[in-house]
Order: structure tokens, then sequence, then C-alpha cells
């Protein structure tokens, strides 16, 4: 199982390992699997379409206020099934018809398996939309452009690292062709420079995460699509002086497996997401190399009542309001997903 990860080296980085686990041949994101209550975890989109809604309405706003005329793209990045974008077109639909017919929409998913997922939820949008493997793909006719992303930053590779005595390591993995082990050696150069350049402080003996590459790319690759961009960004984590996150000795690492948590990134592979935190103080500044600036930056309880969810929900009968209470809550409410999920805005 392990011949490919170490066919080149004996010992590899751990984001070598994420990204082997998660987006080589046999992925957890390259295969058809579910998001939900059969799956391995939620996402704000799986449990109710008021969350895309409520970003329709905000992008409604924008819209109007920064992008008046003209056509404009919309383009959702890692849609996986496509339902975010579904619900954020029926906003338009139902309130907005003069922006949606001036809408180009890209729908960008590295994972091919959920191409026929996006088709069937986007039916009705079929002339309107265009499915594209990455960024670099997209062939727009408009250079403005509003582009969305909900826990895409969260399901990229990252290195796990921790600094003792100002001496900064790494995690590595090595095997011994039955099972994987892990190992802490001395950073590489490559992640020190990341470290200086991005200069946060950093919590002694407390392993924090450090994004590879992908990250950038994203940035990059947008900003060689489009002249003007809005850009919401909606994952877990927080803002921090620090690399470290957490205040667990462990870092914000983990692994999703049945909706089970743990540190078991060695188990089930190619059959568990791994995920780590989103630093958005780090994220923030990454992106303004690229010409992004913050525009805003609030929990998802706050962006979510701050745009009408309670108003959107009341718009539905008495009936279909019996299940959107529920997931109204769990969108909402700090202890469930409301303080954990936060919203960035960027703009170049
Ligand atoms: C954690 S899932 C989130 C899916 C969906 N946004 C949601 O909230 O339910 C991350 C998704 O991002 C996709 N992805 C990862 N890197 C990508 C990239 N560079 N371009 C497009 N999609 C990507 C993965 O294939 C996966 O479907």
């Amino acid at each position: 199982m392990f011949k490919t990860l170490f066919a080149e080296k004996d010992v590899i980085s751990f984001s070598d390992f994420v990204r082997y686990a998660l987006y080589g041949p046999n992925g957890y994101y390259k295969k058809n699997f579910t998001i939900g209550p059969e799956g391995d975890f939620y996402t704000s989109p799986s449990v109710s379409k008021l969350f895309g809604k409520t970003i329709g309405y905000f992008f409604s706003k924008i819209i109007l206020e920064k992008f008046p005329k003209d056509k404009i793209s919309i383009v959702e990045i890692g849609s996986n099934n496509g339902e975010l974008i579904k619900n954020v077109l029926d906003f338009f639909v139902g309130y907005h018809l003069d922006i949606h017919e001036r809408l180009e929409v890209f729908v960008v998913e590295a994972n091919l398996s959920a191409k026929n997922k996006i088709i069937n939820n986007l039916a009705s949008y079929k002339d309107q939309i265009t499915i594209v493997p990455s960024i670099s793909k997209i062939k727009s006719r408009t250079k403005e452009s509003i582009i969305l992303c909900n826990e895409l930053f969260d399901a990229l590779p990252f290195d796990r690292c921790v600094s003792r005595n100002n001496k900064f390591f790494q995690t590595n993995i090595f095997t011994d062709k039955k099972n994987i082990f892990e190992r802490q050696d001395k950073a590489d150069k490559n992640l020190i420079k990341f470290m200086k350049r991005f200069n946060l402080k950093i919590r002694e003996n407390f392993f924090f995460e450090i994004p590879s590459f992908e990250y950038e790319q994203i940035f990059k690759d947008l900003s060689e699509k489009f002249d003007k961009m809005f850009f919401l960004i909606s994952d877990y984590g927080d803002k921090s002086d620090y690399f470290n996150l957490s205040s667990d000795p462990f870092g914000t690492a983990r692994c999703f497996y049945n909706h089970q948590v743990s540190r078991n990134f060695y188990k089930n592979i190619f059959n568990q997401d791994i995920t780590h935190d989103v630093n958005f103080s780090l994220l923030t500044k990454i992106a303004f190399n690229y010409g992004f600036n913050e525009v805003d930056f609030v929990s998802q309880n706050r962006f979510l009542l701050d745009n009408n969810i309670l108003d959107i929900y009341e718009n539905f009968d008495s009936l279909e309001k019996i299940e959107l209470t529920q997931q109204l809550k769990k969108l909402v409410l700090p202890n469930f997903l409301g303080e954990k999920f936060k919203f960035l805005s960027l703009r170049n």
C-alpha cells in the first residue's frame, strides 16, 4: 500500500503523506464520498439550504454595490456535490433575476468522481454552469468575479511543526514496509523560510500546522484569471498572532472517520479525512501577497444573522419550517457551528 509513497524517499514530510492520503490516485478526495449523515463529516451546506441562500443574499448586496453592471463570474472552489452554489443560485432566481441573468457560473472541483452529483444538483442551471477541475481551466468572458469556498482550505495538505528550545522540528514519516511511523526531524529550509516570511509568533513545545504550496496556488491562479475579485472564504479556525491556533499541545491536526474524530492519521488511509483548523491571520497574509485585502472577518453566527437568515427562514411555509428550525439552530448556535466557523471576505 505504501510502496508508491516511499518510492523515491525513505522519509517523507507529513504534507507529502496528507497529499498522498487525500489527493493521490486512491486518495480520499478522489473517491465518490458522501458529505452529511451517511458520510464522515457534515459541512454547513450539507446541514441546510439556508446556508447557501444566506450567502446568496450577501452576494446580492456585494454585486449591486461593487459590480453593478455587465456580466460577472461567480466561482465556487471545492464545491464537491454542488449543493452550496445551487442554493446561492436559487436565491438569485427567487429574489434577484436581474443578477442571475448577468452571471457566468464556474464550479471548480478537483474530484472528478463528484461530477455527476454536481450535474444532478445543478440540472436546472445546466446551460449556465461550467464544471472545471481547477481554477486554471476557467475560461471566463469577464475579468470580474465573485468567488466562494466552504471548507476548502482546511482540506489542503499541511505540515506539522514544533519549536523546542527555539529550534524548529517537523513531523516526518517512514515505514518498516508494514506500518507507518512518524518522527520529528529538524525542519527543512523551506519550512523555516515560510515561517520567517509570514512572521507569526510561535509557542514553544506546542505543535502547529503549516499549509503547503496549494494554499498560495489558489490565490495565484485566481489573480491570473480575474482583474477584480471579491472572495468569501468560510472555514473552521480563527485568527491568531501565533502559528499555534490551539491550546492543545498536539495542535489542531485531526482525522474524521464515520463522524468520529481521532489523531490516527496512519489508520484508514484513503478512507478518512485529514484536516486542521485554518489560521485566518496566516491566510490573510498569504492572500495579501497576491493583491487581496481583508474586508471583514466574522463568526458564522454573526455572518448568517447579519445577512437575513431569519427572514429567509421565515419565508418558507410552516411545513418546511419544521425541518428547517433544527437546521437553523445547527448553523447559528455558538455551541454547534456558529462560533467555530468563520467568514473571511477579501477583495483585490
Ligand atoms: C472538505 S470538502 C468541502 C466540500 C464542500 N465545499 C462543502 O462544504 O460541503 C473539500 C473539497 O475541496 C475539493 N478540492 C480540494 N482542493 C481543490 C482545488 N485545488 N480545486 C478544486 N477543488 C478542490 C475536494 O475535492 C473536496 O471536494
